[in-house]
């Protein structure tokens, strides 16, 4: 029997496997220390994990409301109006997603249409594009610059057109790990205000922040949140990236767009899971309030263990990512260092470049420090040696 093989015209022909997936197998390959990829090795509270056994033996096993179940919106829309000081209506203006980055897809769907312009800052988390580009629409790209990855505002409202219809921001940054202030907020707000720009504020790490005066929300801007998106990541915060359960955050009007998006990808999300997390949230909110004290402490250990490396660590003010300058040690670009690294020294990490659009000629590699302490200080020790 002949057999004929079709292929589609790609409608992403310039993406493959993601450099995470790259790292994380090449690191399982050389059985190296992988501080590439983004997820803790060490698990989540006890007590949500009892909580989603309790749900699933108590049968809520089957479909969720589309928009997530009660009272895992309730406990949401608290503890938004506990830490950001606005209260979203639980029904109409918060969604429950497949993880953030089904919040971030939903709304990048249902906001952009072809020929639009959407902003962004390099480097930036790498699904953002790709659900632009399917959308029809145009990334316009800010590069930001190491050290201090600041957004400089005159250049930003000289990229503004009549054609942007979206900024996409993320504080805590990964990978720079970096945090917008409130008066990012402000600034952002004096650009846009004239347009209908609509904001998409990817805050998955906002309980990891170190920052002195703590993380700064899009939601706690008056004027835009009235036209934002803010989207949120359970995982993170729970040390349970697997789960995979989000939430976005948004009025009302907004909120009816992503959910005709959210409502065909994924229709709901996980019972049991949502379930649990409702509990946590309620029973335990000192676990959130308390995270950032858990990785300063991991962060601090980390950055002590290379003090002795030629590695010149960039300062980290939110997210579990360190950037750490390889220029004492090689002359290699940051993708060939990584694998180097990977592959001679024992330790994966991710190159920084692959998050820009544009040359990216710094040396700078991302390390992850959700680790536990054991495996930070076996990285440290390897790092150290070069
Ligand atoms: C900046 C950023 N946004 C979104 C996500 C995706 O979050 P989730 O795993 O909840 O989909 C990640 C995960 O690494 C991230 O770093």
């Amino acid at each position: 029997m002949s057999q004929t093989s079709i292929t589609p015209e790609s409608k992403l022909p310039a993406l493959g496997t993601t450099i995470f997936t790259q790292m994380s197998a090449l690191a399982a390959q050389y059985n190296a220390i992988n501080l590439s990829q983004g997820f803790p090795d060490f698990d989540g509270p006890d007590y949500l994990k009892a909580r989603l056994a309790h749900h699933v033996s108590q049968g809520a096993n089957q479909y969720a409301p589309m928009t997530g179940v009660q009272p895992l919106r309730d406990a949401i829309a608290a503890k938004t109006a506990a830490l950001y000081g606005y209260q979203p209506d639980s029904n109409n203006e918060i969604t429950v997603t497949a993880g953030a980055t089904e919040a971030l897809y939903a709304a990048i769907t249902a906001l952009v249409r072809p020929g639009d312009e959407v902003i962004c800052f390099d480097p930036s988390y790498d699904s953002y594009a790709p659900a632009v580009t399917l959308a029809g629409g145009v990334m316009k790209r800010i590069a930001l610059q190491p050290p201090s990855f600041r957004v400089d505002w005159q250049s930003f409202a000289a990229l503004l057109s009549p054609r942007t219809r979206l900024v996409i921001l993320n504080t805590p940054h990964n990978p720079s790990a970096t945090v917008w202030g409130k008066s990012d907020f402000e600034s952002l707000w004096q650009a846009v205000k004239a347009q209908e720009i609509y904001i998409l504020s990817d805050e998955v790490y906002e309980h990891i922040c170190f920052a002195a005066e703590g993380h700064a929300s899009v939601l706690e801007h008056p004027q835009l949140r009235e036209r934002a998106i803010a989207v949120s990541s359970f995982g993170k915060t729970y040390h349970m990236t697997g789960w995979k359960v989000g939430y976005c955050v948004a009025p009302v009007a907004l909120t009816a767009e992503v959910r005709k998006v959210h409502q065909y990808l994924t229709f709901s999300v996980n019972t049991p899971a949502q379930l649990a997390l409702a509990d946590m949230l309620n029973a335990e909110p000192e676990h959130y309030r308390h995270l950032p004290d858990f990785y300063r402490a991991r962060r601090d250990r980390f950055i002590q263990a290379l003090a002795k490396s030629r590695l010149e660590v960039l300062p980290c003010a939110g997210t579990y990512f360190l950037l750490a300058d390889y220029s004492a040690i090689s002359s290699l670009d940051d993708v060939a260092f990584c694998q180097w690294l990977t592959k001679e020294v024992g330790v994966a990490a991710i190159p920084l470049s692959v998050f820009c659009a544009d040359p990216f000629p710094h040396k700078l590699i991302r390390l992850c420090f959700a680790k536990q302490e054991a495996t930070l200080d076996a990285a440290a020790e390897r790092l150290c040696q070069l």
